[in-house]
């Protein structure tokens, strides 16, 4: 949105007495001027619109909430093309992303962008990048929650916790990252602390509905069929990323060989002995070899120890 129009509507939101959307633009602005660097200005902002806001808003403010606390902030490294993704994902993906750089334009004619997303799929097959690459796409930066601060043996303080938490975004422009969601977001039907655990969930719930669309909220979870109903439904993009097919490992092991590693063998070779594994096993497998490879010079067999490497994987994966 153009900031005249943002200036418009903050007048107009203020003159009918909407304080819901008022808040919502000092946010949209509080986050502008973050991403341009002016600290002071929205760290003022902020300060107003907390200050002068609901008694609730208040009680989050202790204990103070700090980004090393509840919120580790990571510096995305990793981007969207060293990913391998279906081509339905990376269009889903692809999809948000444009949304969220010309979210200006949707806003001018009354759209938000896309900003809820739900990762699901066994480990090692990319959640976590995904995430990270979608930040680094956006250039913000990836706050990922902290459980270890978040989760206290006091259900109440839990959801005390993650309130604060949710406020202390709002005016981020950021990807927000919670990883294993179904820890916090567990089916209230199956528990038996319900009341208190019910209680946690619904903060959850609330603070996930209250976000604004600045914020990109990425979730995930090896297992989403203990996630509660309800917030399963929040989200507006539902991706699984799945293991590896043989053709795919095929191709992200030729990938590697286009990027100038060899390994000896065919990559179909590779794919049938690594059947089932996820991206990260193919990944640490090829990076064994690559290791071994270095160290053994200048006799190394590149084939033999490809060889070996792939036999081990396989003896150990039938063990278990
Ligand atoms: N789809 C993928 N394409 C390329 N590399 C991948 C993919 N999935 C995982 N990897 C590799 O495996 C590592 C672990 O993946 P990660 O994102 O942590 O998985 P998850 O969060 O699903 O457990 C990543 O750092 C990445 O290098
Ligand atoms: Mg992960």
């Amino acid at each position: 949105m153009a900031r005249s129009d943002l200036l418009l509507n903050l007048v107009e939101a203020e003159h009918r007495g909407d304080k819901q959307r008022f808040r919502t633009l000092v946010e949209a602005i509080i986050a502008e001027e973050r991403k341009k660097q002016h600290h002071l200005v929205a760290d003022r902002l902020e300060e107003l619109i907390t200050t002068t806001g609901s008694s609730a808003k208040s009680r989050y403010q202790s204990p103070p909430v700090t980004k090393d606390g509840l919120l580790l902030e990571v510096v995305p490294r990793r981007r969207l093309a060293d990913l391998s993704l279906t081509p339905e994902t990376a269009a889903l993906v692809s999809e948000v992303i444009e949304e969220q750089h010309r979210r200006d334009l949707l806003r001018t004619h009354g759209l938000e962008p896309r900003h809820r997303l739900l990762l699901v799929g066994p480990p090692g097959n990319g959640k976590t990048t995904l995430a990270e690459a979608i930040a680094a796409e956006l250039m913000v930066p990836m706050l990922v929650a902290s459980y270890e601060a978040l989760i206290s043996s006091y259900l109440g303080e839990t959801a005390s916790r993650l309130a604060a938490l949710f406020e202390f975004v709002r005016s981020r422009e950021c990807v927000l990252f919670l990883d294993e969601f179904d820890t916090i977001a567990k089916e209230r039907a199956d528990d038996h602390d319900i009341g208190e655990l019910k209680r946690v969930v619904s903060s959850l719930l609330l603070g996930v509905d209250q976000l604004p669309s600045h914020v990109v909220l990425v979730t995930a979870s090896n297992h989403p069929e203990v996630l509660d109903r309800a917030a399963g439904r929040r989200f507006q993009i539902h991706i699984t990323l799945s293991p590896p097919s043989q053709a795919e490992i095929c191709r992200f092991v030729e990938r590697q060989e286009r990027c100038g590693s060899s390994f000896g063998v065919s990559p179909e070779t590779i794919a049938s002995a690594m059947a089932g594994a996820s991206y990260s096993e193919v990944e640490d497998l090829l990076l064994d070899v690559r290791r071994r490879y270095v160290l053994g010079l200048p006799e190394a067999d590149l084939k033999r120890i490809t060889r070996e490497r792939l036999n081990r994987w396989r003896k150990h994966n039938q063990k278990q």
